[in-house]
């Protein structure tokens, strides 16, 4: 076991204490992927500065050694995922990247029956029920991951969508981040009960808001490529979809 190793093994980090790995010029987080305790999430601090072959080997080792079997990497761009091929890793899941260009023309139906609240933190469980739901595949958010999505950029605005107003059960959510002009949608769920009766394009159209109102420009949203619902969606709410595919890679550790 390396000297790093057998500080991790001392110290697997909870789902709320994030494991870093160092790399030459470059960091990686670390979590239990949401719901599958022995694959680890690992998230590149900084894509402008990717880890070398021999960083990516020594985590490995590192990983292997505090009990997960596999690693998953988050969604990353055409360099690092070079890097990631280079190094054995295959593609779990490629995403599509779309952009839109002006928030200030998303249309917004205040009558069409939904409402809109903000999410706290305790809404966290509930926002998972329903990414569970909707989402399935391992793919779903657990209420950690919930948590790291709304802290993923400076400003962020999570919303829950009640179907029917008055009700206590969340039927939706979105978590939209801000960082300077930039806006990305980070999250979006409604559940199956509901779907296709206009809950997305709400709360679609109330991220755009926000974002418009901070003057932010430019927005961005990926999906996975055969997720033709979402397509359908961003698309009639004026994203337009950019040639860069995102990938996420994935490696066995046995
Ligand atoms: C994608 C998702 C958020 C859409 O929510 P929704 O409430 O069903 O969407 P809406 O009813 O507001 O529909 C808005 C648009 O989406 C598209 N859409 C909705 N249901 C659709 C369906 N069954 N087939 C094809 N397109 C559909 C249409 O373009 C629709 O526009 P229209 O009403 O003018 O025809 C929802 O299906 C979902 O939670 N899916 C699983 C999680 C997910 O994919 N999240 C987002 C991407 S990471």
């Amino acid at each position: 076991m390396t000297n790093e190793a057998d500080r991790l093994a001392l110290s697997r980090p909870g789902a709320d204490a994030p494991l870093l790995l160092h790399g030459a010029g470059c960091t990686a987080r670390v979590r239990p992927w949401p719901f599958q305790p022995d694959v680890a999430h690992l998230v590149l601090l900084r894509q402008a500065r990717l880890p070398t072959p021999a960083d990516l080997e020594r985590w490995e080792v590192a990983l292997r050694a505090v009990g997960y079997r596999s690693v998953r990497t988050g969604a990353v761009g055409a360099a690092a995922a070079g890097c990631m091929e280079r190094a054995g890793y295959h593609i779990a899941q490629e995403l599509v990247l779309l952009q839109h260009d002006d928030p200030r023309t998303a249309g917004h139906d205040a009558n069409d029956g939904f409402t809109t609240r903000r999410l706290t933190g305790a809404d966290d469980p509930a926002a998972s029920e329903v990414d569970c739901a909707a989402f399935g595949g391992g793919w779903q958010l657990d209420a950690a991951a919930i948590d790291d999505v709304r802290h993923a950029t400076p400003r962020h605005r999570a919303r829950g969508l009640h179907a029917t107003a008055g009700q206590q059960r969340l039927d939706g959510y979105a978590i939209t981040g801000r960082d300077a002009r930039q806006g990305f949608l980070q999250r979006l769920a409604v559940h199956p009960s509901v779907q296709g009766r206009g809950a997305g394009r709400h709360l679609v159209a109330d991220s755009l808001h926000w974002l418009a109102r901070w003057r932010v420009q430019r927005v961005l949203v990926n999906t996975p490529t055969g997720n033709d619902r979402a397509l359908a969606l961003y698309l009639a709410m004026g994203f337009h979809r950019l040639p860069e595919r995102l990938r996420v890679y994935e490696r066995s550790l046995a």
